[in-house]
Protein backbone atom coordinates (compact mmCIF):
# COMPACT_ATOMS: atom_id res chain seq x y z
CA UNK A 1 0.00 0.00 0.00
CA UNK A 2 0.99 3.95 -0.37
CA UNK A 3 1.19 4.07 3.40
CA UNK A 4 3.69 1.06 3.62
CA UNK A 5 6.05 2.49 0.98
CA UNK A 6 5.76 5.80 2.14
CA UNK A 7 6.22 4.14 6.20
CA UNK A 8 9.48 2.31 4.43
CA UNK A 9 10.76 5.55 2.56
CA UNK A 10 10.73 6.53 6.63
CA UNK A 11 9.82 10.09 5.96
CA UNK A 12 7.33 12.60 7.25
CA UNK A 13 4.95 11.35 9.73
CA UNK A 14 6.84 8.15 9.34
CA UNK A 15 10.42 9.29 9.86
CA UNK A 16 12.48 7.68 12.39
CA UNK A 17 11.82 9.14 16.06
CA UNK A 18 7.83 9.09 15.06
CA UNK A 19 5.20 7.18 17.12
CA UNK A 20 4.34 4.12 14.47
CA UNK A 21 0.59 4.17 14.45
CA UNK A 22 -0.56 1.86 11.61
CA UNK A 23 -3.74 3.37 11.27
CA UNK A 24 -4.09 7.08 8.67
CA UNK A 25 -5.31 8.76 11.32
CA UNK A 26 -6.89 8.09 14.79
CA UNK A 27 -9.65 10.87 14.10
CA UNK A 28 -13.26 9.63 14.24
CA UNK A 29 -14.91 12.70 13.12
CA UNK A 30 -15.98 13.84 9.63
CA UNK A 31 -12.16 15.03 8.76
CA UNK A 32 -12.81 14.35 5.00
CA UNK A 33 -15.94 17.00 4.52
CA UNK A 34 -14.33 20.06 4.47
CA UNK A 35 -11.55 19.58 1.63
CA UNK A 36 -14.61 16.99 0.21
CA UNK A 37 -16.13 20.37 -0.08
CA UNK A 38 -13.31 22.65 -1.19
CA UNK A 39 -12.35 20.69 -4.50
CA UNK A 40 -16.04 20.81 -5.59
CA UNK A 41 -16.54 24.04 -5.13
CA UNK A 42 -13.32 24.83 -6.74
CA UNK A 43 -13.83 22.34 -9.71
CA UNK A 44 -17.13 23.99 -10.15
CA UNK A 45 -15.98 27.60 -10.45
CA UNK A 46 -13.10 26.70 -12.33
CA UNK A 47 -15.11 24.61 -15.16
CA UNK A 48 -17.85 27.41 -15.19
CA UNK A 49 -14.78 30.20 -15.72
CA UNK A 50 -13.11 28.16 -18.23
CA UNK A 51 -16.47 27.97 -19.98
CA UNK A 52 -17.26 31.24 -19.77
CA UNK A 53 -13.70 32.62 -20.96
CA UNK A 54 -13.60 30.87 -23.91
CA UNK A 55 -16.79 31.37 -24.75
CA UNK A 56 -17.15 34.68 -26.63
CA UNK A 57 -20.67 35.46 -26.61
CA UNK A 58 -23.26 37.30 -24.27
CA UNK A 59 -20.39 38.93 -22.25
CA UNK A 60 -21.60 42.67 -23.01
CA UNK A 61 -25.22 44.45 -22.98
CA UNK A 62 -24.89 47.11 -25.76
CA UNK A 63 -28.24 48.64 -24.36
CA UNK A 64 -26.76 49.40 -20.51
CA UNK A 65 -22.85 48.83 -21.07
CA UNK A 66 -23.11 45.47 -19.21
CA UNK A 67 -19.59 44.07 -19.25
CA UNK A 68 -18.55 40.98 -17.80
CA UNK A 69 -15.64 40.78 -15.42
CA UNK A 70 -14.83 38.04 -17.13
CA UNK A 71 -14.37 39.87 -20.16
CA UNK A 72 -12.40 43.05 -18.96
CA UNK A 73 -10.26 44.88 -20.02
CA UNK A 74 -11.48 44.04 -23.54
CA UNK A 75 -8.40 45.33 -25.39
CA UNK A 76 -8.81 43.57 -29.10
CA UNK A 77 -11.06 44.60 -32.17
CA UNK A 78 -12.57 40.83 -31.76
CA UNK A 79 -14.14 42.57 -29.05
CA UNK A 80 -18.08 43.60 -29.09
CA UNK A 81 -18.29 47.37 -30.48
CA UNK A 82 -18.83 49.52 -27.28
CA UNK A 83 -17.27 47.36 -25.31
CA UNK A 84 -13.74 48.18 -25.02
CA UNK A 85 -13.55 51.02 -22.53
CA UNK A 86 -9.42 50.95 -22.63
CA UNK A 87 -9.43 51.14 -26.65
CA UNK A 88 -7.80 48.47 -28.45
CA UNK A 89 -4.23 47.75 -28.01
CA UNK A 90 -4.22 44.22 -30.13
CA UNK A 91 -6.05 43.15 -33.56
CA UNK A 92 -8.22 40.46 -33.81
CA UNK A 93 -7.61 37.41 -31.71
CA UNK A 94 -8.31 33.90 -32.83
CA UNK A 95 -10.89 31.93 -31.35
CA UNK A 96 -8.60 30.12 -28.76
CA UNK A 97 -7.45 32.97 -26.89
CA UNK A 98 -10.12 34.36 -24.94
CA UNK A 99 -10.96 38.08 -25.22
CA UNK A 100 -10.29 39.10 -21.61
CA UNK A 101 -6.42 36.83 -22.23
CA UNK A 102 -4.83 40.49 -20.33
CA UNK A 103 -5.99 40.31 -17.19
CA UNK A 104 -7.21 36.54 -16.42
CA UNK A 105 -4.16 34.77 -16.42
CA UNK A 106 -2.99 37.46 -13.35
CA UNK A 107 -5.90 36.68 -11.96
CA UNK A 108 -5.40 33.14 -11.75
CA UNK A 109 -1.94 33.74 -10.40
CA UNK A 110 -3.67 35.98 -7.50
CA UNK A 111 -5.65 33.48 -6.47
CA UNK A 112 -3.51 30.36 -7.08
CA UNK A 113 -0.74 31.97 -4.63
CA UNK A 114 -3.33 33.50 -2.14
CA UNK A 115 -2.69 31.91 1.22
CA UNK A 116 -5.96 31.46 1.69
CA UNK A 117 -6.62 29.32 -1.51
CA UNK A 118 -3.07 27.71 -0.79
CA UNK A 119 -4.69 26.30 2.61
CA UNK A 120 -7.62 25.14 0.72
CA UNK A 121 -6.01 23.62 -2.63
CA UNK A 122 -3.35 22.01 -0.54
CA UNK A 123 -5.44 20.06 1.67
CA UNK A 124 -8.00 19.16 -0.87
CA UNK A 125 -5.99 18.87 -3.63
CA UNK A 126 -2.75 18.11 -2.87
CA UNK A 127 -3.50 16.47 0.29
CA UNK A 128 -0.41 17.72 1.70
CA UNK A 129 -1.89 17.02 4.42
CA UNK A 130 -5.58 16.73 3.93
CA UNK A 131 -6.66 17.70 7.80
CA UNK A 132 -4.65 18.16 10.84
CA UNK A 133 -3.53 14.67 12.30
CA UNK A 134 -3.80 13.03 9.24
CA UNK A 135 -0.74 11.56 7.11
CA UNK A 136 -0.39 13.04 4.00
CA UNK A 137 0.33 10.39 1.12
CA UNK A 138 3.22 12.05 0.20
CA UNK A 139 6.78 11.03 1.16
CA UNK A 140 8.88 14.00 0.38
CA UNK A 141 8.27 17.70 1.99
CA UNK A 142 10.44 20.56 -0.22
CA UNK A 143 8.00 23.32 1.23
CA UNK A 144 7.62 26.73 -1.19
CA UNK A 145 11.28 26.55 -1.65
CA UNK A 146 11.73 25.70 -5.23
CA UNK A 147 10.03 25.46 -8.55
CA UNK A 148 7.24 24.93 -8.47
CA UNK A 149 5.88 26.39 -5.43
CA UNK A 150 8.64 29.10 -5.16
CA UNK A 151 6.23 31.34 -7.20
CA UNK A 152 4.12 31.42 -4.31
CA UNK A 153 6.23 34.02 -3.22
CA UNK A 154 5.73 36.35 -5.70
CA UNK A 155 2.09 36.66 -4.67
CA UNK A 156 2.60 40.51 -3.69
CA UNK A 157 3.22 40.92 -7.34
CA UNK A 158 0.11 39.53 -8.74
CA UNK A 159 -1.35 41.44 -6.14
CA UNK A 160 -0.71 45.19 -7.17
CA UNK A 161 -1.79 43.38 -10.27
CA UNK A 162 -4.99 42.71 -8.72
CA UNK A 163 -5.44 46.13 -7.37
CA UNK A 164 -5.34 47.38 -11.13
CA UNK A 165 -7.70 44.85 -12.65
CA UNK A 166 -9.57 45.86 -9.62
CA UNK A 167 -9.82 49.51 -10.72
CA UNK A 168 -10.73 48.63 -14.16
CA UNK A 169 -13.92 46.30 -12.74
CA UNK A 170 -14.75 49.52 -11.06
CA UNK A 171 -14.53 51.67 -13.78
CA UNK A 172 -16.64 49.46 -15.77
CA UNK A 173 -19.60 49.24 -13.01
CA UNK A 174 -19.67 53.33 -13.25
CA UNK A 175 -19.97 53.14 -16.83
CA UNK A 176 -22.45 50.84 -16.53
CA UNK A 177 -25.12 53.62 -15.61
CA UNK A 178 -25.95 53.73 -19.06
CA UNK A 179 -29.48 54.48 -20.19
CA UNK A 180 -31.15 52.53 -23.52
CA UNK A 181 -30.80 56.12 -25.24
CA UNK A 182 -27.89 57.26 -23.77
CA UNK A 183 -27.70 59.27 -20.19
CA UNK A 184 -27.93 57.64 -17.02
CA UNK A 185 -29.59 54.39 -16.49
CA UNK A 186 -29.72 52.21 -13.72
CA UNK A 187 -31.29 48.76 -13.51
CA UNK A 188 -30.96 45.27 -11.49
CA UNK A 189 -27.28 45.03 -13.74
CA UNK A 190 -26.03 47.92 -11.72
CA UNK A 191 -26.55 46.31 -8.27
CA UNK A 192 -24.92 43.24 -9.27
CA UNK A 193 -21.89 44.70 -10.76
CA UNK A 194 -21.39 47.40 -7.90
CA UNK A 195 -21.99 44.76 -5.08
CA UNK A 196 -19.38 42.65 -7.14
CA UNK A 197 -16.58 45.63 -6.90
CA UNK A 198 -17.38 46.16 -3.57
CA UNK A 199 -16.47 42.90 -2.85
CA UNK A 200 -13.70 42.36 -4.60
CA UNK A 201 -11.92 45.29 -3.19
CA UNK A 202 -12.72 43.76 -0.11
CA UNK A 203 -10.94 40.19 -1.31
CA UNK A 204 -8.03 42.26 -2.49
CA UNK A 205 -7.55 44.92 0.37
CA UNK A 206 -7.92 41.86 3.36
CA UNK A 207 -5.32 39.77 0.94
CA UNK A 208 -1.96 39.50 3.40
CA UNK A 209 0.33 40.36 1.23
CA UNK A 210 -1.82 43.50 1.20
CA UNK A 211 -1.26 43.95 5.16
CA UNK A 212 1.76 43.37 4.84
CA UNK A 213 2.29 46.28 2.50
CA UNK A 214 0.49 48.71 4.95
CA UNK A 215 2.15 48.07 8.25
CA UNK A 216 5.02 45.50 7.78
CA UNK A 217 8.50 46.11 7.95
CA UNK A 218 7.84 48.94 11.43
CA UNK A 219 9.50 48.97 13.82
CA UNK A 220 7.40 51.46 15.96
CA UNK A 221 3.71 51.91 15.05
CA UNK A 222 3.96 55.14 16.66
CA UNK A 223 6.00 57.23 14.00
CA UNK A 224 3.61 55.88 11.53
CA UNK A 225 0.29 56.33 12.76
CA UNK A 226 -1.50 56.94 9.12
CA UNK A 227 0.02 53.38 7.99
CA UNK A 228 -0.59 51.94 11.20
CA UNK A 229 -4.05 53.16 11.04
CA UNK A 230 -4.18 51.60 7.77
CA UNK A 231 -3.07 47.93 8.87
CA UNK A 232 -5.63 48.26 11.88
CA UNK A 233 -7.89 48.88 9.28
CA UNK A 234 -6.59 45.95 6.25
CA UNK A 235 -6.10 43.37 9.27
CA UNK A 236 -9.39 43.85 10.14
CA UNK A 237 -11.05 42.59 7.68
CA UNK A 238 -8.25 39.90 7.27
CA UNK A 239 -9.76 37.91 9.03
CA UNK A 240 -12.50 37.45 6.73
CA UNK A 241 -10.39 36.77 3.94
CA UNK A 242 -11.46 33.31 3.77
CA UNK A 243 -15.07 34.33 3.70
CA UNK A 244 -14.17 37.00 0.71
CA UNK A 245 -12.00 34.59 -0.75
CA UNK A 246 -15.14 32.12 -1.40
CA UNK A 247 -18.10 34.82 -1.67
CA UNK A 248 -16.40 37.00 -4.36
CA UNK A 249 -16.19 33.67 -6.50
CA UNK A 250 -19.50 33.56 -6.29
CA UNK A 251 -20.49 37.13 -7.16
CA UNK A 252 -18.05 36.53 -9.83
CA UNK A 253 -19.81 33.84 -11.27
CA UNK A 254 -23.09 35.48 -10.22
CA UNK A 255 -22.02 38.78 -12.02
CA UNK A 256 -21.08 37.22 -15.32
CA UNK A 257 -24.28 35.06 -15.17
CA UNK A 258 -26.62 37.70 -14.71
CA UNK A 259 -24.86 39.84 -17.92
CA UNK A 260 -24.82 36.43 -20.08
CA UNK A 261 -28.82 35.76 -19.32
CA UNK A 262 -29.42 39.48 -19.84
CA UNK A 263 -26.87 39.59 -22.98
CA UNK A 264 -28.67 36.83 -24.61
CA UNK A 265 -32.15 38.06 -24.31
CA UNK A 266 -32.80 35.07 -21.98
CA UNK A 267 -33.78 37.71 -19.44
CA UNK A 268 -34.92 41.47 -19.58
CA UNK A 269 -32.68 43.98 -16.93
CA UNK A 270 -35.14 44.99 -14.61
CA UNK A 271 -34.87 48.59 -15.05
CA UNK A 272 -35.19 51.27 -12.60
CA UNK A 273 -34.62 54.00 -13.89
CA UNK A 274 -34.18 53.38 -18.04
FE1 LIG B 1 -5.32 35.91 -0.45
FE2 LIG B 1 -3.42 37.78 -0.98
S1 LIG B 1 -3.52 36.34 0.58
S2 LIG B 1 -5.29 37.42 -1.98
Amino acid sequence: TTQRTVSESGAGVFGRGRASIPDRTLRTDNWWLQPTLTVLGLAAFVIYATVRAFWRGAYWVSDYHYLTPFYSPCVSTSCAEGSSHFGHWFGALPSWIPLGFLALPFLLLFRLTCYYYRKAYYRSVWFSPPACAVAEPHAKYTGETRLPLIIQNAHRYFFYIAVIVSLINTYDAIMAFHGKNGGFGFGLGNIILVANVVLLWAYTVSCHSCRHITGGRLKHFSAHPVRYWIWTQVSKLNTRHMQLAWTTLASLAITDFYVMLVASGTLTDLRFVH
